[in-house]
């Protein structure tokens, strides 16, 4: 209940955040000032970032990572996120980081970032108890070519830190398959596969990452729910969906919480996981998406502790971690 920002309802865990994404606004308008870079126009008069829809939420989004410099900076926001997520009761999430925006896809410096990262990560987990593991992740409007530079980026750091690939960004843009060879670079290396798909786009979106990426997770998949072939398909296959329904309301997927999927998917027998996506941008935490929820589909702790198990199951780490999740 309330604001949910105490774990009223358990351990949580989160596997999809941006950690850009998860830059408090404060945070970004400091390094900016810092650096002398002119970002003013992507916040709002309250502070908070500013954006009028999809197109212009990326613009910000990319706007406000551009002010993110070098490993140092990584290091303190993987620490200032990790803060954050452990006020909200999560002690695993699976956090995004884009080698092109981490060393510009070259392989050398992207080590860098994800050294920083894991330092930060290994300090949080002692001073803290939450834990942390990145799925490195490609820019779908920037094309294949930069896909297959991060999918290297990938392949090169994965282990017990880096257990993911992954793909965001316009899931209008190009096709699944002309990303094809980034994901079989990075199924070859032993990471876990997720894409989005099924945020912006429509059920063929969704069936695309399947069969074209051969993904187990899928970022968001909501509009799959306009296709009930494909939902039964998800059910049986066990894919399992990241969802992010304030993120979904906050860039007019939906137009609010009781018509968001999400509970029609996991009555469809859907294995289903919450996150927040870009928590700030959407003015959100995950306490806050557990307690509309709760208002909006009568959720109570058993069903929250439900969904933090499929999460548990689903996380891209090595079986031991898992194991001590669930
Ligand atoms: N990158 C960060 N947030 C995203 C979203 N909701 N959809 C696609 N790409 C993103
Ligand atoms: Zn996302």
């Amino acid at each position: 209940g309330g604001d949910g920002s105490a774990t009223d309802n358990g351990p949580r865990i989160e596997l999809h955040l941006h950690l850009e994404g998860a830059a408090p606004p404060g945070f970004i308008r400091d390094l900016a000032k810092r650096r002398h870079v002119d970002i003013g126009q992507i916040f709002a008069p309250d502070g908070g970032y500013a954006f009028r829809d999809f197109a212009h939420f990326l613009e910000v989004y990319e706007a406000a990572a551009s002010v993110l410099r070098g490993p140092e900076d990584y290091h303190r926001l993987t620490l200032a996120v990790l803060e954050a997520q452990a006020e909200q009761g999560v002690i695993y999430t699976e956090a995004f980081l884009c080698p092109q925006f981490c060393g510009g896809g070259d392989v050398a410096a992207w080590r860098d970032y994800v050294a920083a990262a894991y330092d930060a990560a290994a300090l949080a987990e002692s001073r803290l108890g939450t834990r942390l593991r990145i799925i490195a992740t490609a820019v779908r409007h920037t094309g294949p070519d930069a896909a297959k530079r991060a999918a290297l980026c990938a392949a090169e750091t994965a282990g017990a830190f880096v257990t993911g690939f992954g793909l965001a960004g316009d899931e209008t843009a190009g096709r699944p398959r002309d990303f094809a060879y980034a994901f079989d670079m990075a199924r070859e290396a032993g990471l876990g596969l997720t894409a989005h798909a099924g945020e912006w786009d429509g059920p063929s979106s969704v069936r695309a990452v399947l069969d074209d990426l051969r993904v187990t997770r899928i970022g968001h998949g909501v509009r799959a729910i306009e296709d009930t072939a494909l939902v039964a398909r998800l059910a049986a296959d066990g894919i399992v969906l990241e969802v992010c329904p304030g993120s979904n309301i906050a860039l007019g997927v939906y137009p609010g919480w009781a018509a968001h999927p999400v509970n029609r998917l996991r009555g469809a027998g859907v294995p289903v996981t919450l996150s927040t996506d870009d928590p700030p941008f959407f003015r959100t935490a995950l306490g806050r998406e557990y307690a509309r929820l709760a208002d909006a589909f009568g959720w109570d702790a058993a069903t929250f502790a439900a969904i933090n198990r499929t999460a548990a199951g689903a996380a891209f780490c090595d079986a031991a971690t898992r194991a001590d999740l669930i």
